[in-house]
């Protein structure tokens, strides 16, 4: 008699487990193993993996009561996107235009453009049609084989505002089959309103904003955009500090455009992730391994603004750090949603294999999201999360770019998407 099971997934080339070296993220050259699995194949049941093996091995073991065929494809985790600002109202093409035309990141935003453009039509969208665009993104998400985001505010800037972008988010991640972590972006910038009082700005985040959003429970984490053109170090010390206080995780959108410091705040206040890290000195990589806080480069944002430099992902994975990748999903300086494009361009401008790319856009992400051990990966006891795609392996991913691969999504045990 063979053990019954809700759904199986077989009939693919190869299966990719990431599930290797034990609990938490892979670090260094840990990250050169992704699991992979030849004619491997997955059981599940009641939104959970129950087994991954090969094939005739799976067989033998468990009957599905529902059989998914992967015709000769690959079977991944649901890819895990850990960057990402999807609540916003209007699109803003013509900056990267301008910025093919010569103007930097930097000029648009002194402009009164960037993020203050996104601010300006945020505050005068109606919220039904916020939640309309906001659900546009996370079916892209999906379709991409993207399972979990972490989704940021910051287009409100206004206690009002934060809360309905991160209320929006809340009420997505429960009709939504994307499950959303949400962090609380109010220091992305200084508002018009406040541009002669800084400080002001500063106070309102951390004296009002931070701890309503935390009474309400409405995000698990707080981020600062910590660079040149926006937060001081100083500036960010007290948005961190203030989150820390009233019991929110820690993320730094750190040493993008210029190296301020931040990916060393980053790691002197605990912060779990700093992000970007295009311009981030040795030093900062050195804090960021003392105290364990997770790089998660954004290769599709250096690629939009034509950044000069890349994020030194190999030193990281020398140091040994725990590398994650993210889109970055945003309406100014990175507009992919694709988790598979991502991989494909960290491969292509940061240099790093495959597998390795494999690692940072599953289970190291998912490790910087609250519950470890659960996402990002397959075996026993993770959710069902799974991606099934029309290539024959998982080296098809640094290599072919320009069509969507994904054929089918399973979350939580279900087939959620499919071609
Ligand atoms: O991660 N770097 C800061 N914030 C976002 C984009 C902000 C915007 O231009 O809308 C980012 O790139
Ligand atoms: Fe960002």
């Amino acid at each position: 008699m063979k053990e019954q099971v809700d759904l199986i997934v077989t009939g693919a080339s190869e299966g990719v487990t990431v599930s290797g070296g034990g609990d938490g993220p892979l670090c260094g050259h840990a990250m050169d193993d992704c699991g992979v699995v030849r004619e491997g194949a997955v059981a599940m049941r009641d939104g959970v993996v129950v087994a991954v093996d090969e094939r005739s091995v799976l067989d033998a073991v468990y009957e599905g009561q529902h059989v998914l065929d992967a015709r000769g494809g690959t079977i991944l985790p649901g890819l895990i996107d850990p960057h990402t600002h999807p609540v916003f109202a209007a699109t803003r093409e013509e900056e990267f235009d301008m910025r093919a035309k010569g103007a930097t990141y930097q000029e648009i935003t002194a402009s009164g453009g960037g993020i203050f453009s996104s601010v300006r039509s945020l505050r005068e969208t109606p919220r039904d049609q916020l939640e309309s665009r906001l659900k546009i993104h996370l079916d892209r998400f999906l379709a991409c084989g993207t399972t979990t985001i972490e989704a940021k505010s910051g287009y409100g800037l206004s206690l009002e505002h934060e809360i309905l972008s991160l209320e929006l988010l809340m009420e997505a991640d429960v009709h939504h089959r994307v499950d959303i972590d949400p962090t609380c972006l109010a220091a992305h910038q200084v508002p018009p309103e406040f541009q002669d009082d800084r400080e002001a700005y500063v106070d309102l985040v951390v004296n009002q904003i931070l701890p309503e959003v935390s009474r309400r429970g409405i995000a698990r984490s707080a981020d600062v955009f910590c660079d040149e053109g926006a937060f001081t170090v100083e500036e960010s010390r007290a948005v961190l500090a203030g989150a820390q206080k009233v019991g929110l995780d820690l993320r730094v959108h750190a040493d993008e455009l210029a190296p301020v410091g931040a990916a060393e705040l980053a790691a002197q206040m605990g912060a779990r992730t700093a992000d970007h890290l295009v311009m981030v000195s040795p030093e900062g990589i050195d804090a960021m391994v003392n105290e364990n806080v997770t790089p998660i480069l954004l290769p599709g944002t250096s690629f939009s603004l034509r950044l000069p430099n890349k994020a030194p992902a190999d030193a990281m994975i020398e140091a040994g750090l725990p590398l994650a990748l993210a889109s970055d999903f945003n309406p100014g300086t990175c507009h992919i949603s694709s988790m598979i494009e991502i991989i494909a361009l960290a491969c292509g401008t940061l240099g790093l294999t495959v597998a390795q790319a494999l690692v940072a856009a599953t289970r190291n992400g998912a490790e910087t999201l609250g519950v470890s051990g659960v996402r990002g990966r397959i075996q026993p006891g993770a959710l069902a999360d799974l991606v099934l795609l029309d290539v024959p392996n998982h080296l098809f991913l640094g290599y072919q770019m320009g069509w969507n691969p994904v054929r089918a999504v399973v979350k939580n045990g279900e087939v959620a998407w499919q071609r």
